[in-house]
């Protein structure tokens, strides 16, 4: 096969729940305060997820975003690819969901794991298969529900966790442009450094393993943080490197959000200001795998980057992974509002089975706090173009 087909981002869309918690609610749930939380990493509320939205659902409204963005049909997608660490069930896939949900016919679907990398790992699959020319346009999407996995008693890992989706659609061009270097490292030394004991073939679900906690996400904090500052700059580096440039030549990083102080070391590591990097993670916390496409959305249309720019998506994560994207950006920014606004997320339904509902999903520890009546200070500048009020809940 002669023909070069570049990977160009053409759409992009992104979805957060309406129900803010904040580290003020965490400060009635667990010793901790706000002013730790934010000095230690800069996160001030975080999204949750409401008691009918999946990990699933929220995907389907970022992809569907992202779909008419790019001003396509959602069967004009020939493989959906979702990143997450919180899939629905174990099978189906979530990507099989959510291709439902978006009205899509024909795409292959397949969930990518490989935790806060996994958008990045995602994106690079749907690189190759659109430079084989085994796809026109791949819908990649990150989405998380980690509030229905977190121990609100363990005050290390609660409070930096958010839910959300975000999404993108990788199209095939002649036109040069669009991803040029890819970079994805995966050290095994770091699998136990934050992990989710029970639930898989190794330790299946049980009273005792429910009874011992062991289907929360556990961290070791600190070996996590130094892996991060040491790798993602590298990571970043090399996927520059390979794109022929030089990290100057970046006007925008689009870092994976689960630590100011970690990002700061990143633009350090680079030789870079701060302004150099996107940071929404004082409003969402670490959302994982949606962290690095809703940031990346969110800066497309806030006018962050122009056609021609150059961007670097870099995450790390579990496992311990990295992974790194360098972009130059093709697609006009100011389609992404609309996109946004065309799609309600009232309107998206995953399908059940017949005669089955789960248990209420809200964690016991949320759901006291998400009952409480209320104002919602929803911060203007957040709010999507038609995104409903109804859907808007008091947390506290
Ligand atoms: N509130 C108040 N005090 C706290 C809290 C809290 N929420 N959490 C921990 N502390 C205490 C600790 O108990 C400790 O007290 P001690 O000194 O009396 O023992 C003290 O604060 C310092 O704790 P450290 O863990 O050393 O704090 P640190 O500055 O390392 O910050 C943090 C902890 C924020 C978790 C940091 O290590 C970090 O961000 N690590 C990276 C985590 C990360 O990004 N994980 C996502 C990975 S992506 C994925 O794939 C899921």
């Amino acid at each position: 096969m002669s023909t070069v087909h570049y990977a160009h981002v053409t759409g992009w869309g992104r979805y957060a729940p309406a129900q803010i918690l904040t580290n003020r609610d965490l400060e009635t749930m667990v010793d901790t305060n706000d002013e730790w939380i934010v000095s230690r990493t800069g996160i001030r509320e975080r999204r949750v997820a409401a008691a009918h939205e999946t990990t699933a659902s929220m995907g389907a409204v970022a992809g569907l975003r992202a779909i008419r963005t790019a001003g396509i049909d959602p069967d004009d997608i020939d493989l959906i690819l979702l990143a997450t660490l919180t899939p629905d069930y174990w099978m189906p896939s979530t990507a099989a969901l959510v291709k439902e949900a978006i009205g899509n016919t024909r795409a292959a679907a397949m969930d990518v794991s490989a935790a806060c990398s996994g958008f990045v790992y995602a994106f690079a699959t749907a690189q190759a298969y659109v430079a084989a020319g085994l796809a026109k346009h791949v819908l990649v999407i990150g989405a998380e529900l980690l509030t229905r996995f977190l121990d609100y008693s363990d005050r290390s890992t609660c409070i930096l966790f958010g839910d959300g989706a975000g999404a993108v659609v990788v199209s095939a061009s002649d036109e040069p442009g669009g991803s040029l270097g890819i970079e994805m490292t995966t050290e095994p030394q770091g699998a136990y450094m934050i992990w989710l004991p029970a639930g898989g073939a190794k330790s299946p679900p049980s009273a005792e393993t429910i009874s011992r906690g062991e289907h929360y996400i556990r961290m070791e904090g600190n070996q996590t943080y130094r892996f991060a500052t040491k790798t993602m700059a590298t990571t970043a580096l090399e996927s520059i490197r390979k794109a022929g440039l030089e990290a100057s030549d970046i006007e925008l990083f689009i870092p994976h959000q689960a630590n100011i102080r970690i990002v700061e070391a990143v633009a350090k590591g680079l030789g870079l200001p701060m302004d150099r990097m996107y940071v929404n993670l004082d409003r969402y916390g670490n959302t994982s795998a949606a962290s690095v496409p809703i940031a990346l959305a969110e800066a497309v249309n806030e006018g962050r980057l122009q056609v021609g720019d150059h961007v670097t998506l870099v995450a790390f994560g579990a496992g311990f992974t990295s992974g790194a994207v360098t972009l130059q950006w093709t697609a006009d920014p100011a389609r992404g509002v609309a996109g946004d606004a065309a799609v309600d997320p009232a309107d998206i339904h995953v399908r059940l089975p017949v005669d089955w509902d789960s248990v209420d999903p809200i964690p016991a520890a949320l759901a006291e706090l998400m009952a409480r009546p209320g104002p919602l200070d929803v911060p203007l500048d957040d709010v999507v173009p038609g995104e409903p009020d109804h859907a808007r809940q008091p947390v506290g």
